[in-house]
């Protein structure tokens, strides 16, 4: 009786409502910012990092209609990141959204894809890639409806998602594609919306496995029965949208990732003396270490950071003021950050 009461009002006041984005990674308690595409798009000198790269898109997302085009890829008119984040194949990287918390409202299933680059995501034409899907669950439990969802653990999971990068896949340079798909309004036609996020990723390892894969815009249709879904009824089952997961794709249990450190991401086409000898044994351009720390862990509270340094968050113990010309920025509870002022 209740639900049926709230059902239209839900429906009709977030039907336009615009959510969000990635904040940040955390591989391997390295964190890495994302793209912020509130502020980035006017700042004249954003830092580098492995976020593709947006206008301001209001957090909006892609609609169902806008499932064959390129905005469907990495979002609307995303353009490839100038860094990237290595991580090595099996690892786990921890993505949180913003707002915190994501809407309860927003039901539905969080998917994760991978795309080889070849020679370089900073370069690579987005529309070559072809994305393979190593995690997509969809409805947990459908019994009482609208049901609890894969959004739902993410929101109980500090409002981020645990992927593992599946530890048999080929070591090379990669795009992660990260995504929500809310079905609140997806009743009807046109009215799911989608929140694919890009990031890059060098691979590491000594895996042989080399999926192949479907362009974006041939990843999902309007009409699929995971896109043109009513959620307000009892639902057995739901067939998660896109291609099948891949055989080597794994089922973790959702769990946070604290952050001890700030990573720098890379900047692409970078090649030290290090990396040259290592290059001609993998696929990769760069296959350096990348996840440099530059925080001050356990310093005083009265001591200064260093710019781009950690400032902040919940259970920071390190310096909080930043250097003159900086502000002590924040990005979620987790995390702020000495930024250029
Ligand atoms: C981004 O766009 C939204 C809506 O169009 C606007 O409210 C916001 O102010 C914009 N951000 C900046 C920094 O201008
Ligand atoms: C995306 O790019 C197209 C073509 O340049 C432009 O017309 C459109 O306004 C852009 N969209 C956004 C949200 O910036």
């Amino acid at each position: 009786m209740k639900s049926t009461i709230l059902i239209p009002l839900l429906t009709a006041a977030t039907q336009t409502a615009a959510h969000g984005y990635v904040s940040n990674l955390v591989i391997n308690g390295v964190y890495f910012r994302g793209w912020n595409p509130s502020t980035d798009p006017y700042s004249s000198s954003p830092p580098i990092g492995v976020g593709w790269e947006t206008p301001n898109l209001s957090n909006g997302f892609v609609t169902p209609d806008e499932a064959s085009t390129d905005s469907i890829i990495c979002h609307i008119n995303a353009t490839n990141p100038r860094g990237y984040a290595t991580v090595a194949a099996g690892d786990e990287i921890y993505l949180q959204w913003v707002p915190t918390p994501w809407p309860d409202s927003h039901h539905g299933p969080v998917l994760d894809y991978l795309a080889n680059c070849g020679e370089s995501c900073e370069t690579v034409d987005k529309t070559s890639l072809e994305f393979f899907k190593i995690s997509g669950p969809g409805l947990i439990d459908g019994s009482s409806p609208p049901g609890i969802w894969a959004d739902d653990q993410l929101i109980a999971n500090g409002n981020g998602w645990l992927v593992q990068i599946p530890a048999s896949i080929a070591p090379g340079n990669y795009v992660l594609r990260h995504e929500i798909i809310a079905l609140h309004g997806a009743g009807s036609e046109n009215g799911a919306q989608l929140y694919p996020q890009c990031f890059n990723l060098v691979i590491t390892g000594s895996g042989n496995v080399s999926p192949s894969g479907v362009a974006g815009p041939d990843l999902y249709t309007p009409t699929d029965p995971g896109i043109l879904i009513n959620i307000y009824q009892v639902l057995t089952s739901y067939i998660v949208p896109g291609p099948a997961l891949i055989p080597q794709a794994s089922s973790i249990v959702q769990s946070s990732s604290a952050i001890t450190a700030t990573g720098t991401p890379t900047p692409g086409g970078t090649t030290t003396t290090t990396s040259s000898t290592l290059t001609t044994t993998t696929s990769s351009t760069t296959t350096t270490t990348t996840t440099t720390a530059t925080t001050t862990t356990g310093g005083s509270g009265t001591s200064t950071q260093t710019l781009w340094g950690q400032c902040g968050g919940s259970g920071w113990t390190g310096a909080t003021a930043c250097p003159a010309a900086a502000t002590c920025t924040s990005y979620s509870d987790f995390y702020s950050q000495c930024i250029p002022s």
